[in-house]
C-alpha cells in the first residue's frame, strides 16, 4: 500500500515535472530571412530583415502560427553565392529551420534554392526576378521554392515597352555578364526592345568590380543613343550615372529593381527611368496601412519594394502554414501553391512555375524625389 503511494506520487511528480518543462520550452516555428545585411548592397538587406520581422510581430502579437509563435533567425547572406550557401546550410542544419525567406539577389537565391529542395525546406525569396529560381535545370519546378515577386521577362518586357512607349528608338545595353539577374534582364530588354522595332546601337559588359566605366561610357557617347539600359544594383548605378554626367552624356538611363535603394544618387540618376515592384505612393488602403506601421515601427522609413516584398513573402509563408495546420514543410509547399493572398504589393496566386502573376510599375528618378509614372499588368 505504501509502495503504491510512492509509485502515484512519483507519476503525479513526474508528469507535473514535464508539464512544466514543455511549458519552458514552448514550441516555436522557426522562420530564416536570409539577406545581404553586409557586401555591396546593404539597404537591400536591412529593408528585407526589417519587413519580415515587421510581419513576423503582427503575427506573433496576434497569437502566432498553429498556436506557437514565430522565432526570426536573421543571417547575413551577402548577396553572393558562397555566403549564402554557408548561411542556408546553418539554418538548416543548426538552427533546424524548415521555412526560408530570401535571398534578395538572384545570384544568392538559385543557389539556396538549391540546397532548399535537396533538403525539403520551403523558401520563399520576396525580391529574387531570375526566372531559375524557381525552375530545376530541366525545366521543371522547384517543389519547395517560390518567390513573392514577377519575373525578369516580364520585368524586361515591361521596361522595353515603355522605352518604345517614349519614342526611344535606339538603346545602349550595358550589363555585368557575372550577375545572374542584370544577364537576365537585359537580355528580356533586348528580346522585347527590338521585337518592338527598336534598335540596339551597342552592347557592352564589365564585371562587379569595375570602378571606372570610362571605356564603355565613350563608345556610348559615340553612339548616341536615346536611352541607356543598366539593369544593375544602386552601387553600380551610382558609379556609372556619375560618370556618364561628367562626360556630359544627356541620353537617360533605364534600369530594373535593382535601382530601388534609398542610397540611388537621384542626382546623377535623376531623368532616369526603372521598373519595380510597388510605389509608396500607390493609393490602394493596404499600402497606406503598411507605410503608416512601418514608419511608425522603424523610426519614420519609408518602405522600399524590398520591405514590401519582405513583408508580403512573410505574411504569404505564415498564411500558407496555417492554411497547411502543422509545421510540415511539404504540406505548407502543397497550401502555398494554393493559396491567393491580399499582398501590400498586389494579389498573389502562383502559376505552375511558382511565381506570381502581378503588375509592375514604371518609376522617374527626380533630383529629390521618385516619382511613379506607370503601373503595367501582365
Ligand atoms: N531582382 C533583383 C535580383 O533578382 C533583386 C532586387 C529586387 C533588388 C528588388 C532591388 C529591388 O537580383
Amino acid at each position: 500500500m505504501k509502495t503504491r503511494h510512492v509509485v502515484s506520487l512519483l507519476f503525479v511528480l513526474a508528469l507535473l515535472l514535464s508539464a512544466c518543462g514543455g511549458a519552458q520550452e514552448a514550441k516555436t516555428v522557426k522562420v530564416a530571412v536570409l539577406a545581404p545585411l553586409s557586401g555591396a548592397v546593404p539597404t537591400f538587406g536591412v529593408s528585407t530583415r526589417d519587413g519580415a520581422l515587421m510581419a513576423i510581430d503582427e503575427w506573433n502579437a496576434k497569437g502566432g502560427v498553429l498556436g506557437m509563435q514565430i522565432e526570426a533567425v536573421v543571417e547575413d547572406s551577402q548577396c553572393t553565392a558562397d555566403p549564402a550557401v554557408a548561411a542556408a546550410n546553418k539554418v538548416i542544419d543548426t538552427d533546424g529551420v524548415h521555412y526560408i525567406v530570401g535571398e534578395v539577389c538572384s545570384k544568392a537565391s538559385i543557389p539556396i534554392s538549391e540546397i532548399a529542395e535537396a533538403k525539403g525546406v520551403v523558401q520563399i525569396s520576396p525580391t529574387s526576378t531570375n526566372a531559375n529560381v524557381t525552375l530545376n535545370a530541366d525545366g521543371t519546378t522547384k517543389k519547395f521554392v517560390f518567390r513573392a515577386c514577377f519575373i525578369d521577362p516580364f520585368q524586361g518586357l515591361v521596361g522595353a515597352s515603355f522605352a518604345t512607349k517614349q519614342g526611344f528608338k535606339t538603346a545602349f545595353i550595358m550589363f555585368d555578364q557575372g550577375n545572374d539577374y542584370v544577364r537576365g534582364l537585359a537580355e528580356a530588354f533586348e528580346g522585347a526592345y527590338t521585337a518592338a522595332g527598336g534598335t540596339i546601337v551597342g552592347k557592352e559588359s564589365y564585371t562587379a568590380q569595375d570602378t571606372d566605366f570610362s571605356a564603355i561610357l565613350a563608345k556610348v557617347a559615340d553612339a548616341n543613343p536615346d536611352v541607356v539600359y543598366l539593369p544593375d544594383y544602386y552601387n553600380i548605378v551610382n558609379l556609372v550615372t556619375a560618370q556618364a554626367k561628367e562626360k556630359g552624356i544627356t541620353a537617360p538611363f533605364m534600369g530594373g529593381d535593382g535601382w530601388d535603394s534609398a542610397d540611388l544618387n537621384k542626382e546623377a540618376a535623376s531623368g532616369g527611368f526603372y521598373t519595380n515592384h510597388y510605389s509608396e505612393k500607390d493609393t490602394r488602403p493596404i499600402v497606406g496601412t503598411f507605410v503608416a506601421n512601418y514608419g511608425a515601427k522603424y523610426g519614420g522609413a519609408v518602405p522600399d519594394a524590398l520591405a514590401a516584398l519582405a513583408y508580403d513573402a512573410t505574411n504569404l509563408l505564415l498564411a500558407a502554414i496555417e492554411k497547411a495546420g502543422a509545421d510540415d514543410a511539404a504540406k505548407v509547399a502543397a497550401a502555398m501553391e494554393a493559396l491567393s493572398y491580399d499582398a501590400v504589393s498586389g494579389t498573389i496566386t502562383f502559376d505552375a512555375q511558382h511565381n506570381p502573376i502581378k503588375a509592375a510599375v514604371v518609376l522617374q528618378v527626380a533630383p529629390d524625389t521618385i516619382n511613379w509614372v506607370d503601373t503595367v499588368a501582365p
